[in-house]
């Protein structure tokens, strides 16, 4: 048996734990081969391939991004690119496809799974915004970044009596903002499930100073002003459709100093979020996707995606993976609201 993998998307902390799980344990259980495609949907397009074998995977498991290399590549986007990925995988003689994504990813493989593709999908995503899965990998690691970060903000923020904006990624869903927000202490948290009101995070920036404290506002990326709308960095769409977010930070500090005098600045924490080094929890979780991911494709269950159910891994339906966006629940985020101010 030949099993073809790939990483497509935003890259995150954890894809090379996938990698090596899967390629260990396909080959010392089952004696499998394993042909890696370069970035992401990319690879079986053009027959983009690297060698990946218990040589090339060694020494992989703690280094962030992926040795495959990631595209935002829609094979649907391009003529006749269903074809072409059906005669690459025949080319390279693979019987099933691993493919490692979020959203868009997982989307195309619902689709080629339909069309015979015998494929298994892995989650991933620091949004954490998959459907049918408690958690993706990359989502701690990001979280833990996004936390340290808001931990050395409030030493300066308070030395230097300053409100200070921390804008966090995760596209049209808050989990980063929310779990690094409750994690770091922040004086509110403003996510894109909840359109936030201007004049609201002014009192609570006024009162977090009245504590003695300086306060540090966390806004997601795709956080929207009840008077106001989504920033965007420009009008370009990618392969499936997304604008560039990133802009609401600043936008929310200039309001901030307008309103209430105080000085307002704005870190903007980006790509820095999604490089590196995964944490403990991620790479274990990515470990047992990986191991899971061989014994489905073992199993022949194809058409499936491995997730986290409570602590077990459970097999879904790929397509319930896409179906909808797992967004912040409003009352898991009414939670967080004692803390404000
Ligand atoms: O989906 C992961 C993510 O990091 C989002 O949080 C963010 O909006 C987007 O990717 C950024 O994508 P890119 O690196 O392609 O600009």
């Amino acid at each position: 048996m030949r099993i073809g993998v790939l990483t497509g998307g935003g890259d995150c902390p954890g894809l090379n734990a996938v990698i090596r799980a899967a390629v260990r344990k396909g080959v010392k259980e089952y004696g499998y081969e394993f042909v890696g495609f370069r970035d992401g949907w990319k690879g079986p397009l053009e027959g983009l391939t690297m060698e990946l074998n218990l040589a090339t995977t060694r020494g992989i498991l703690p280094r962030g991004g992926t040795i495959l290399g990631s595209s935002r590549t829609n094979p649907f986007k391009i003529e006749n690119g269903v074809e072409k990925i059906k005669d690459n995988l025949a080319k390279a003689g693979i019987d099933a496809l691993i493919a490692i994504g979020g959203e868009d990813t997982l989307g195309v493989a619902t689709k080629l799974d339909a069309l015979g593709v015998k494929v298994i999908g892995v989650p991933k995503t620091i949004d954490n915004d998959l459907n049918n899965t408690d958690y993706t990998f990359g989502f701690d690691t990001s979280v833990n970044i996004a936390m340290e970060a808001i931990d050395r903000l409030h030493t300066t923020a308070e030395s230097h009596h300053r409100a200070l904006v921390v804008e966090v990624m995760g596209r049209h869903a808050g989990w980063i903002a929310l779990h690094s927000g409750i994690a770091g202490g922040a004086a509110c948290i403003l996510i894109p499930e909840v359109k936030f009101s201007v004049d609201k995070v002014c009192e609570w920036v006024e009162s977090r100073f009245k504590s003695g404290f300086a306060p540090i506002i966390v806004i997601a990326e795709g956080a929207i002003p009840q008077d106001g709308d989504m920033q965007t960095k420009d009008q370009t769409l990618d392969a499936f459709g997304h604008v560039k977010l990133s802009g609401i930070g600043e936008w929310l500090s200039q309001q901030i100093e307008a309103k209430t005098g105080k000085e307002a600045r704005t870190s903007v924490l980006g790509h820095i979020q999604r490089g590196g080094t995964p944490s403990a929890f991620d790479r274990v979780l990515a470990t047992r996707f990986g191991l899971h991911a061989i014994t489905a494709v073992h199993d022949g269950d194809f058409g499936k995606m491995v997730a986290l159910h409570g602590t077990n891994i459970a097999r879904v339906p790929l397509a319930s993976a896409t179906e909808k966006l797992k967004t912040v629940p409003i009352e898991l985020y009414k939670e967080s609201e004692i803390f404000f101010g």
